[in-house]
């Protein structure tokens, strides 16, 4: 994969980004109904999201976790920091009184069915975003996939009409099957989507280099789930990420999956806002799980 030089001291990851006036990296430039809505979407004093990820009926259809969005995610609500979901969700099943501010999926095309998903186009208005009071937009961004040039102009777009609009972009950094997750290409993937104009970018954890990911991407970074893990490692791997530099998580599997939803949300709460170590937040997983 091509980049200009070698690993080395270059991305002082020790070094965080200055963010004069305003407490996320690279918004504090943003106009005021950006910075606000960015402000209700990560808490201002840990400077982190816990983002509740449940989106993807968009191309799944009902997972599992997800049959019944209504009992098993509506009382979830009160303990996450802002909801990852679709507007179809968001119309049908999420009360209107919630105050919680939504972050609405904004790509969509292919289901599982097809083998090539990067096959997306923009799937909502940024019109109807305004409409719901959406506190973001996100989409996928399939950078190295066989629909990567379009992956990127549906983001460029989302983001030239949420410039207009004042809703932020998470660009996603959707990974095909076969495709190589690590450092190099992550930093490759966050810092395309950043320097097209997200606002903020969910990726994946890797072990290695993590930290040269969030360094090198110019916007907040929130840690995408990925699938089922056991409690503890999926603690673990929010615990790390959070400690290299990301601004928070944006999980879904790994929380709606869990034996103890509920549990598992206060756990991963505990280690993102409060800088818990992953066997304390365990500890306190199955303390509430077994009280609960
Ligand atoms: C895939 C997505 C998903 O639709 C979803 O948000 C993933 O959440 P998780 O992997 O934590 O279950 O954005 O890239």
């Amino acid at each position: 994969m091509p980049e200009a030089d070698k690993e080395g001291q270059r991305y002082q990851a020790d070094k965080p980004q200055q963010a004069p006036g305003f407490f996320l990296k690279g918004a504090h430039q943003l106009d005021w109904g950006m910075k606000n809505r960015l402000a209700r979407t990560f808490n201002a004093q840990s400077g982190r999201t816990v983002m509740l990820a449940v989106d993807h009926g968009y191309f799944q259809g009902p997972t599992s976790g997800l049959e019944r969005i209504d009992l098993s995610i509506v009382p979830l609500l009160p303990q996450c920091d802002a909801l990852f979901c679709t507007r179809g969700i968001l119309r049908s099943l999420i009360p209107a009184d919630c105050a919680k501010p939504m972050v609405l999926r904004a790509s969509g095309g292919p289901s599982i069915l097809r083998e090539e998903l990067s096959d997306e186009q923009i799937a909502m208005d940024m019109d109807d975003a305004v409409r719901l009071n959406a506190a973001g937009v996100g989409i996928q961004v399939f950078i190295g996939g066989e629909h990567e040039t379009r992956s990127i102009h549906n983001m460029t777009k989302l983001v030239d009409a949420g410039l207009r609009a004042g809703i932020p972009v998470m660009g996603v950094t959707a990974v095909g099957k076969n495709m190589v997750r690590d450092a190099q290409y992550f930093r490759l993937a966050c810092r395309i989507i950043a320097e097209l104009g997200a606002q903020y970018v969910k990726t994946y954890y890797v072990d290695k280099d993590f930290e040269t990911v969030t360094a090198s991407c110019p916007v907040p970074i929130v840690m995408a789930g990925g699938k089922k893990l056991p409690e503890l490692d999926a603690l673990t791997m929010a615990y790390n990420a959070v400690q290299q530099g990301a601004a928070g998580v944006d999980m879904g599997r790994n929380i709606f999956q869990s034996e103890a939803p509920k549990a598992m949300l206060a756990a991963v709460n505990a280690v993102v806002h409060q800088n818990m170590k992953p066997k304390d937040a365990f500890a306190l997983f199955n303390d509430l799980k077994s009280n609960g």
